[in-house]
C-alpha cells in the first residue's frame, strides 16, 4: 500500500493544513507556548515591520483632476516598480442581508468609460451577491510602494459578446477551470477535480469555440475612489474622489 494513502482522510473529511508545521529559516516560532499560547503570537505580530522601507511622498497637487488617471498612473508606477501582482484586486461585496465577504480576483481592463473590469462564474458567492446587490469595493495593495486603491461603486454584468470575447482570449487551462467548475458545491475528492479539468481541456481542443453560460465579466463603475500613501512616520496622505455634477471633486482627508 502506498505509505502516503494510509493517511490520507476519507474524502468529504474537513482537513486542517499544516496548523503545527515548524517554522524555517529562523523566522520567530509563532506556535503557541503556554497555556492559551496568545503572548507568543502577540509579540511575533508587534515585531513584524509594515510600511517599511524607502516610500514614495505623495504631492497631492500633482494628482489629476480625474481618479482613473490616477489609478493608471499608480498602476504604471507599481508595474516599474516590479510589484508582484499588482492586478491582483481584492473584491468585497455583501450579500441581500448586508453579510459581507471579500476575495481576490485580477482586473481584466480598465475601460474607456472608466470602469473596472473582473471576470467570474455566474454561480459564485460575489456573483450572487451582485445579482442582489451590487454594491462593490475592490481594493488594490502595492506593499513595496505602500501604497492602496479603493474603488467603492456598482457592478454592471457586460453582455454575452463581451463575456465571451474574455472567455475565448483565456488560457486553455483557465478555461477549463472555468469549464469544469462548480463553484461552491461539495468536491468528493482532489482527483475527482483533476479529472474533470482533462474532460474539460479535451472538451476545449475538440471545440475551441465553447465558452460556459457562466462566464461573466464585471465592470465596477466607480463612485469614490480613495488612493492613499503610507509613510514610515505615519503622516499617511489620503485623496478621496466623489462624483459630483457629472465630474469628480476631491480632498484630502485625515487619515
Ligand atoms: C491572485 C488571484 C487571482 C484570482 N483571480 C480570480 C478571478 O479573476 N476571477 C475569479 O472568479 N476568481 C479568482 N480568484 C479566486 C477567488 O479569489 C475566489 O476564490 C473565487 O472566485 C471564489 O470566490 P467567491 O466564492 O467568494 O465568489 C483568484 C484568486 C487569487 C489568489
Amino acid at each position: 500500500m502506498d505509505p502516503l494513502s494510509a493517511r490520507r482522510p476519507p474524502t468529504g473529511v474537513s482537513v486542517s493544513v499544516g496548523a503545527m508545521t515548524p517554522p524555517e529559516n529562523g523566522a520567530p516560532d509563532p506556535r503557541p507556548t503556554g497555556a492559551t499560547g496568545a503572548p507568543v503570537l502577540r509579540r511575533t505580530l508587534r515585531r513584524l515591520p509594515a510600511l517599511a522601507g524607502d516610500l514614495p511622498e505623495l504631492d497631492p497637487a500633482t494628482l489629476p483632476e480625474d481618479p482613473v488617471t490616477a489609478f493608471l498612473r499608480w498602476f504604471a508606477a507599481a508595474l516599474e516598480a516590479g510589484v508582484p501582482e499588482p492586478h491582483a484586486v481584492t473584491v468585497a461585496t455583501a450579500d441581500a442581508a448586508g453579510r459581507p465577504s471579500s476575495r481576490v480576483v485580477v482586473l481584466k481592463d480598465v475601460d474607456e468609460d472608466g470602469r473596472f473590469l473582473f471576470a467570474t462564474d455566474r454561480r459564485s458567492r460575489k456573483a450572487r451577491d451582485l445579482a442582489v446587490n451590487p454594491a462593490v469595493s475592490l481594493s488594490f495593495y502595492w506593499q513595496p510602494l505602500g501604497r492602496q486603491v479603493r474603488v467603492v461603486g456598482r457592478a454592471v454584468a457586460l453582455d454575452a459578446a463581451a463575456c465571451a470575447a474574455d472567455f475565448l482570449a483565456r488560457s486553455p487551462s483557465s478555461r477549463a477551470a472555468a469549464l469544469a467548475t462548480r463553484p461552491g458545491e461539495p468536491l468528493d475528492s482532489v482527483p475527482a477535480l483533476h479529472a474533470a479539468m482533462r474532460d474539460a481541456l479535451a472538451r476545449i481542443e475538440a471545440e475551441p469555440g465553447t465558452v460556459p453560460a457562466e462566464w461573466v465579466v464585471y465592470a465596477v463603475v466607480p463612485e469614490e475612489v480613495e488612493v492613499w500613501q503610507g509613510s514610515g512616520s505615519r503622516a499617511h496622505q489620503r485623496v478621496v474622489y466623489r462624483r459630483a455634477d457629472g465630474g469628480w471633486c476631491r480632498r484630502l482627508e485625515w487619515p
